[in-house]
């Protein structure tokens, strides 16, 4: 692509250019005139080999600079040195193979990201951290890319330069650490986020003195066996914890995190958990936890008091996760909003499920199955009045109780989609009044007025997938519908079922005359005659009998 000299020069306000794969060789065949506006630049894919900045380069307002995946190998100080005016950049370089970067090149910097991922390659981490020495950013990350082999493992002096480098998140993906130890943190003390994604590690080091400002550590897709072998002890204060997509079995150990008496947020999702006699003893200590996921893991059975008196859990995921209950596992859960229970394999017939949790607002219940597919009158929902949200599809329904929603006075979400309904229930809920009810993918063919007559202007229905009847016998709701068009969702997929010939045509196009059919005026017709005849006949018979008398 070849650019002149003046291509911006009209675009004063312009504040995003993105000259990606574009085939770029440098930086100085980018019109830099009257760019003063500009936030976002990204020449990121091009084969640009220096990153020598030239005296105009905007930096006033500029917030990205996106450098990613060029040809840069050398940075020297004076080429970047403009950007010294610039204050909350963020500025990726990621997956270029640096060989030299000129020691202090960013000295007294202020960024707000610096993504060094997939940049040393052919040279030691060390390198990297000589060039960012005296820097100042918020976040910094390091990782690697997982498809480059024989890169060399992280030793913990190649990390000292991390001492002389200030930063708030750090994040490493994809390494290996070959000495991994306390020291290999000596430098980290500062961090308040430090991410170890996919960094093969089996046992975090005891022992690491005073990360006493870190809150967030992500330990996801690692190898570890057991919870107790991260020895949480060392960050106390941690408030979000990720453990997700663990690569072995993971034990949940007991008491492996009570040290975290502030921890907020739990993720432990898809990491092959399986335990039983669930989870007192395991979150022993976790006070403050608000989030907890555990879902996506093999099975859990609950212990009657699965979470202590005095929880503060808001959420629980435990969908795709095989679970067994004793007849009140939530009791006494007095925060908890959201609970996810999909695909769980739960049993719906205890009725007493969901009992304890009055401040529960959105329950997901997808793919879970109900005895003969019916939700009853007395259900498992009755015990949760202040329900908002309750999700339901993919549930294989065929009945719902006229009346099995009625202690939920302030539904307003209900999916009910991709089941077995043939009818229209909405006799269920107490208020059709700001609703939104899906009933998408069911089998139903003829609705009632009085089904829909209450849904008020401000309710939502989607009624699309169902094979709905187009004849006269569902003129009445044909009628409502195409008054209320307004209140249906995904009207272009609110199709005819039936009859054949009109299948797949959209509802709101169908026009039928619906009169009293000829069959019906032939039997009134023959009626009538046979009504006259007859009265004739007799009345004549009473005349000749008058007479004859007479
Ligand atoms: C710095 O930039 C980040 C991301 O662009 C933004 O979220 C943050 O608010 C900015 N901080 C300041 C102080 O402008
Ligand atoms: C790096 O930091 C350490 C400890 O904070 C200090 O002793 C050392 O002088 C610094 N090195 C440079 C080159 O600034
Ligand atoms: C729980 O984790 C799964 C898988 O990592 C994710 O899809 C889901 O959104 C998480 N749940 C919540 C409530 O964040
Ligand atoms: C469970 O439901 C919650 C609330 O809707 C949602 O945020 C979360 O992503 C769901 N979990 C999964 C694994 O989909
Ligand atoms: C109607 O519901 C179905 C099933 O949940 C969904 O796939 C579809 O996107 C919905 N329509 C609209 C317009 O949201």
């Amino acid at each position: 692509m070849y650019l002149a000299d003046t291509a911006f020069v009209g675009l004063i306000s312009l504040k995003h250019l993105f000259l990606t794969q574009t085939g770029l060789t440098s930086i100085a065949f980018v019109p830099m005139y009257n760019l003063d506006n500009l936030e976002t630049l990204d020449i990121g894919s091009n084969s640009i080999s220096s990153m020598q900045l030239p005296d105009s380069f905007p930096v006033k307002n500029l917030k990205e600079f996106d450098f990613q995946l060029n040809g840069i190998e050398n940075i020297l100080a004076k080429d970047v040195s403009i950007l010294k005016q610039s204050t909350n950049l963020s500025l990726s370089l990621k997956g270029n193979s640096i060989k030299y970067i000129e020691p202090r090149t960013f000295n007294s910097n202020n960024f707000y990201s610096l993504n060094f991922a997939g940049c040393a390659n052919s040279v030691d981490l060390s390198v990297i951290l000589a060039g960012l020495m005296g820097v100042n950013t918020h976040i910094l990350r390091l990782g690697r890319f997982e498809d480059i082999q024989g890169i060399p493992e992280i030793t913990s002096s190649m990390l000292q330069g991390l001492c002389n480098i200030s930063v708030a998140e750090l994040s490493f993906e994809n390494m290996h650490f070959f000495d991994f130890s306390a020291s290999t943190f000596q430098c980290m003390t500062g961090l308040q986020k430090l991410d170890l994604t996919r960094s093969h590690i089996k046992l975090f080091p005891p022992g690491i003195g005073n990360m006493s400002l870190l809150r967030e550590l992500v330990l996801s897709q690692n190898v570890f066996e057991n919870l107790c072998d991260i020895n949480s002890a060392s960050f106390p204060f941690l408030t979000h914890l990720h453990i997700n997509g663990n690569f072995e079995t993971l034990q949940m150990g007991s008491g492996c995190l009570e040290k975290l008496s502030e921890l907020q947020y739990l993720d432990l999702s898809c990491s092959r958990i399986e335990t039983s006699n669930c989870c007192s003893t395991e979150l022993k200590g976790l006070n403050n936890l608000k989030h907890l996921n555990l879902s996506n893991n093999y099975q859990l059975s609950l212990q009657d008091l699965a979470f202590p008196e005095g929880s503060k859990l808001e959420l629980l995921d435990f969908s795709f996760t095989r679970l067994q209950a004793p007849t009140s596992p939530f009791n006494k859960l007095k925060f908890l909003r959201v609970l996810n229970l999909s695909h769980t394999s739960i049993d719906t017939n205890n009725q007493h499920l969901l009992q304890g949790l009055p401040s529960l607002t959105t329950l997901v219940f997808r793919e879970n199955s109900f005895l003969s597919g019916t939700i009853q009158n007395d259900n498992l929902f009755q015990f949760v009045p202040n329900l908002e949200v309750l999700i339901l599809s993919s549930c294989e329904l065929k009945v719902i109780g006229h009346q099995a929603f009625h202690t939920l006075k302030k539904l307003k979400h209900v999916d009910l989609s991709n089941n077995k309904l043939t009818a229209l229930s909405s006799n269920a809920f107490t208020n059709l009044n700001k609703i939104y009810l899906n009933f998408a993918f069911n089998r139903i063919q003829i609705i009632p007025e009085e089904m829909v007559n209450k849904i008020s202007d401000n309710s939502t229905i989607n009624l699309s997938h169902n094979p709905l009847d187009c004849t006269c016998s569902n003129i009445e709701f044909i009628l409502w519908y195409k008054q209320n068009i307004g209140k249906i969702e995904d009207p272009e997929k609110t199709m005819c079922g039936t009859p054949r010939p009109i299948e797949g045509t959209k509802l709101s196009t169908v026009t039928l005359s619906c009169g009293v059919s000829t069959a019906v005026i032939l039997i009134i017709v023959l009626t009538l005659l046979l009504l006259i005849t007859v009265s004739t006949v007799v009345i004549k018979y009473f005349l000749k009998r008058r007479y004859h008398l007479i």
